[in-house]
């Protein structure tokens, strides 16, 4: 969506700030023996006291409250029977509506004890996305975000998890402009406006760069032994530093 109100952007921010909150306190609450379907339960009971819905939930009727993925395990992981282990590396993506406005927000950590590449590659992809918010303005090329994603996985020695995307979100949870990758395609001459409402999602990889779906229809995993890492904001593009809405 393009912000066109001044209630369209502090509905906006409510949304971000439930989703960030959620997964801050989904976080806080990982510990290992536990199952990926009891820290959903942790989302679901924060996004339902705040009166947010699961987006997953009512946009695409995904059986959980939040996706969790752990490992080999990329994006859209099924909360469920799986138990955490000490060194797991462990996403979550929490994204949810109210009053129909919507958020999405994701990130990565190792439960301890982490190791080196883990530990580089979860700070090489918040790089990538603090980069990549560099240069999401109006009026630059939509092309640069992929572009500078791309520039951290070189220079990190990371691979780019090419088939999950970043993407329009504000009304629904996937919308206008599309997708938007997460590497350099110079073809792409989409230009950023002002007030659009996107999110920014890199993922990097220790060796996949494609990810497919399991026997379950939703998990995204990639080769035996892949580990991957994702931080996601929703923000807002303006001619400055875009306005980050998933903050706590
Ligand atoms: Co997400
Ligand atoms: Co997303």
């Amino acid at each position: 969506m393009t912000i066109e109100t001044a209630e369209d952007l502090s509905e906006l921010k409510k949304i971000g700030r439930i989703v960030a909150v959620t997964l801050q306190g989904m976080i806080e609450k990982t510990e290992p023996g536990m199952t990926t379907g009891e820290l959903d339960l942790v989302g679901k009971s924060l996004l339902e006291s705040y009166g947010a819905r699961s987006a997953p939930k009512i946009t695409y009727n995904f059986p959980g409250y939040t996706c969790i993925s752990i490992n080999e395990e990329a994006a859209h992981g099924i909360p469920g029977d799986r138990v955490i282990q000490p060194g797991d590396v462990v996403n979550i993506d929490v994204s949810a509506e109210k009053n129909g406005y919507f958020a999405d927000t994701g990130g990565t950590f190792v439960v301890p004890p982490g190791n080196f590449i883990k530990d580089k590659l979860i700070a090489s992809t918040q790089l990538a996305l603090t980069e990549a918010c560099h240069v999401a303005r109006a009026d630059r090329p939509l092309n640069e975000i992929g572009k500078s994603i791309q520039k951290v996985a070189r220079q990190t020695g990371f691979r780019i998890i090419q088939n999950l995307c970043s993407h329009g979100v504000g009304r629904s949870l996937h919308e206008e402009p599309g997708e938007i990758p997460g590497y350099y395609v110079p073809g792409d001459r989409r230009i950023l406006h002002e007030g659009l409402v996107i999110t920014i999602e890199p993922f990097l990889s220790t060796k996949s760069r494609i990810v497919s779906e399991g026997s379950d229809g939703w998990t995204l995993t990639g080769e035996p032994g892949n580990l991957s890492a994702q931080f996601e904001h929703t923000m807002v593009i303006t001619k400055g530093k875009p306005i980050l809405l998933t903050v706590v």
